[in-house]
């Protein structure tokens, strides 16, 4: 046998892909290089039962290929559950390119990206995410129409984040009227972590229905901006997780609900935008429902993103976005009340339904 003979590091680089933890069942994971643009990119597609993989490209500084390589892993597999519960026809996917967008991120090298992913025929569709800007969407319309999230004077419906914090939102209230009773946040102190395109909307969303919100974030600018257009506090201790606060809203990058949180936080509720939250979904999904605190499933409410790009592949306008988004409220509520009956986690409870809906439609298209 091969492991028999090589040690443990060598079993790593024999076992890439499938051997990861983060992997589980992908369809397949395409790894993209061109030398003359510096581009390094992975995609991932999780699933296609339900339609196209949909899901947004992130670009960041990551500090090996192995951690690039498990956060598309991970992104992707979140997008087929997010599709799934959202109820739209669409499976899950995600881009990654490994780089430093403010420094590296050129025309040539998102065209170069754009051609890779028209390789793939539509069975995956990028749009924006972390790194990424809805101009960098049009540069890569322009070498395939398999793209979303491009600018409102290109056909489409522009930036997503504003649709993705009102989608949080919704989710939030639910949350808070499962944990406190009322879904008004009146008062409650809120702390909104990272308050990048999705963060600084929700602020919004929340200053006006009259919250105690305080932010933190590791750009001072973004910090002083959103402080003085919102008049919210700005967080200059050292650990927020130790500090009192009713809601916690993780808004900048996942697993931020880890070993080295969970026990710390305060929060009697966590909803926010960011994607994959928990570092290890079985282990801090069950502690945080040990401890009581509320945990509203990331790929449930920040679903409002990708409702606005499906929007953009559908033809279907502003009313309906607004309609689906919004009902993230009902779904998150039912969920949380589901996962109290069963005693399951909520994590569990909505990757069970979403899990059903890809049985279900794989039944179907068998027959
Ligand atoms: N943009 C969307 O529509 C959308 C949709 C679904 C999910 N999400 C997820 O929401 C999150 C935020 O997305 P975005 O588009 O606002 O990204 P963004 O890049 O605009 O903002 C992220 C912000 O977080 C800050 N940040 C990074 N690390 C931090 C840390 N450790 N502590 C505090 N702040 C930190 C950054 O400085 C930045 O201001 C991401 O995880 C993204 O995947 C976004």
């Amino acid at each position: 046998m091969i492991s028999d003979v090589i040690n443990a590091h060598e079993i790593k680089k024999v076992d890439p892909v499938f051997g990861q933890l983060s992997f589980d069942d992908h369809e397949q994971v395409v790894f993209c290089n061109d030398k003359d643009t510096g581009l390094n990119a992975i995609i991932g597609i999780h699933n296609t039962v339900l339609g196209p993989a949909l899901g947004g490209t992130r670009m960041w500084p990551y500090n090996s290929e192995w951690e690039a390589l498990n956060d598309v892993l991970r992104l992707s597999r979140g997008m087929t559950f997010k599709g799934a519960i959202t109820g739209l026809n669409l499976g899950g996917g995600k881009a990654v390119i490994i780089g430093d967008a403010k420094t590296q991120k050129t025309p040539q090298l998102m065209r170069r990206f754009g051609e890779f992913v028209h390789t793939l025929g539509g069975k995956y569709i990028t749009a924006e995410d972390v790194g990424m800007e809805t101009t960098d969407m049009d540069v890569v319309r322009e070498v395939t129409p398999y793209v979303t999230g491009i600018s409102e004077s290109n056909g489409g419906a522009g930036n997503p984040s504003p649709i993705t914090a009102y989608g949080v939102f919704m989710g939030m209230k639910a949350a808070a009227k499962f944990k406190f009773g009322s879904e008004f946040l009146e008062d409650k102190k809120v702390w909104v972590q990272g308050v990048g395109h999705v963060g600084e909307s929700l602020v919004e969303n929340l200053v006006n229905e009259g919250a105690d919100v305080k932010i933190t974030d590791l750009n001072e600018e973004r910090l002083q901006e959103v402080s003085s257009k919102y008049g919210v506090g700005i967080y200059r201790g050292h650990d927020m997780y130790l500090e009192d606060m009713d809601i916690y809203a993780p808004c900048a990058l996942g697993a931020t609900i880890n070993d080295d949180t969970i026990y710390k936080i305060k929060a009697k509720v966590i909803a926010g935008a960011a994607n994959n939250q928990l570092a290890i979904e079985d282990i801090h999904g069950k502690i945080l429902k040990e401890r009581g605190i509320v945990y509203a499933p990331d790929f449930l409410i920040n679903a409002g993103g990708i409702i606005h790009v499906y929007a953009e592949l559908e033809n279907f306008g502003k009313q309906e976005i607004i309609r689906k988004t919004e009902n993230i409220y009902n779904t998150t509520l039912e969920i949380l009340e589901n996962a109290k009956t069963m005693g399951i986690t909520t994590q569990h409870a909505a990757i069970n339904i979403a899990k059903n809906r890809i049985k279900k439609r794989k039944k179907e298209n068998s027959k």
